[in-house]
C-alpha cells in the first residue's frame, strides 16, 4: 500500500497527472529511510535532511515532523516485513508547463515502502567492484533532488561493466558515489570527505563516523585526492539501503590485498550491533509502554 496525497492505495491504482512538475521538470526532492524491526532508523535526521532539501528548492514543508511521523508509521503498518525502506517523494505539484513556480498549487506527496534487503553474504565476504568517473553533476548535490539523470548515467557506467558503484571526483578530489558515500582507509586511519554542497550528507556516513568516534577508531575528515583513493588500503561505501560495503576492486586493480579489510570488518560488526541494540531497545520500549 502506498500513500499518495492523503490516501492509501495499492500502487497499481496510484497515478499522477502528466503535468506534475516532478514529471515535467524533475522539480522535487526525496528521502530514503531504512526501517528495522518496523522502526524507522534515524528518523529525526532524515526529516531534518528532507527539510534542508525542501529549503534548497524553496518548497514549503507540507507537514510538521509529528505529522510525518504519524504518516510514516501508517505506511509501515500498511506494509509487510520487519525491515523495509521508505521512499518519500515531494514535487511542486501539478501546473501548466512554465518554469516559474506556480502559485496556489498543492505539492504532490508520494510515499512507498519496499522490502529492505541486506547485501548478500557473498558480496560482504568478497567485496564489490567500483569504477571511477568525473563528477559532472550540479553543485547542489547536498539537495536530495529527484532530478537524478546525472546520477543515473554515472551509475550506469558501473552497471555496464558489472560493477556496483561509480566513485566520483571533482577537480581531482573524491566527492561520493553515484548513489552512496565513500570512505577510504590509509595507514589504519579512516578518511572521509568533508560535507559540502558537492555531496549528499549521508545519514549512514554520520553513523559510521559516530561509530569510529565511540570506538576509538582513528579517523580524519578532509579532502581526499584521486591518487589517495587509487592506492587506498580499503575503500568503503555507505548508504541507507546498502549499509556498509567493502569495495575490493577499483577498475581492474585490487584495493589493498583485494579482500575486505580489517576496518571494514570492524565497522560492519559495530554497525550491525548498533542497529540491533538501538532497534531492539526501541521495540522493547514500545512493548513496555
Ligand atoms: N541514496 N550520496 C548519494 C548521491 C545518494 O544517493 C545516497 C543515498 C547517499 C547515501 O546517503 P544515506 O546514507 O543517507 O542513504 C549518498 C539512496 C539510498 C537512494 O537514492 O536510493
Amino acid at each position: 500500500m502506498i500513500y499518495l496525497n492523503g490516501k492509501f492505495m495499492p500502487i497499481e491504482e496510484a497515478f499522477v497527472p502528466v503535468l506534475d512538475r516532478g514529471f515535467i521538470f524533475g522539480d522535487g526532492v526525496y528521502e530514503v529511510i531504512p526501517v528495522y524491526s518496523r522502526q524507522p532508523f534515524r528518523l529525526t535526521a532524515h526529516l531534518k535532511r528532507l527539510q534542508h532539501s525542501l529549503d534548497g528548492i524553496r518548497l514549503n514543508n507540507p507537514f510538521s515532523n509529528d505529522v510525518w511521523k504519524k504518516i510514516l508509521e501508517q505506511v509501515i503498518i500498511n506494509n509487510e516485513g520487519e525491515d523495509q525502506y521508505l521512499y518519500l517523494h515531494i514535487t511542486r505539484g501539478v501546473a501548466k508547463r512554465d518554469h516559474a513556480f506556480p502559485e496556489n498549487v498543492l505539492p504532490t506527496i508520494f510515499i512507498m515502502s519496499n522490502p529492505l534487503l541486506q547485501p548478500s553474504q557473498e558480496l560482504l565476504k568478497s567485496g564489490a567492484s567500483a569504477i571511477t568517473a568525473v563528477d559532472n553533476r550540479w553543485i547542489r548535490c547536498d539537495v536530495k533532488a529527484i532530478s537524478l539523470l546525472p546520477n543515473v548515467l554515472l551509475r550506469q557506467l558501473a552497471v555496464d561493466v558489472h560493477a556496483v558503484e561509480t566513485i566520483l571526483f571533482r577537480n581531482g578530489f573524491l566527492t561520493e558515489g553515484a548513489a552512496s558515500n565513500i570512505f577510504i582507509v590509509k595507514e589504519e586511519i579512516l578518511l572521509a570527505p568533508p560535507k559540502s554542497n558537492l555531496m549528499l550528507p549521508g545519514i549512514t556516513y554520520d553513523v559510521v563516523l559516530e561509530l569510529a568516534e565511540d570506538n576509538q577508531i582513528p579517523y580524519e575528515i578532509r579532502e581526499i585526492t584521486e591518487t589517495e583513493v587509487s592506492i587506498a588500503d580499503e575503500i568503503l561505501l555507505t548508504s541507507s539501503t546498502k549499509e556498509i560495503m567493502p569495495i575490493t576492486l577499483l577498475g581492474n586493480k585490487p584495493v589493498g590485498d583485494g579482500k575486505p579489510g580489517e576496518l571494514f570488518k570492524r565497522l560492519h560488526a559495530l554497525y550491525q550491533e548498533y542497529k540491533a541494540t538501538r532497534m531492539r531497545e526501541q521495540v522493547t520500549n514500545r512493548l513496555t509502554n
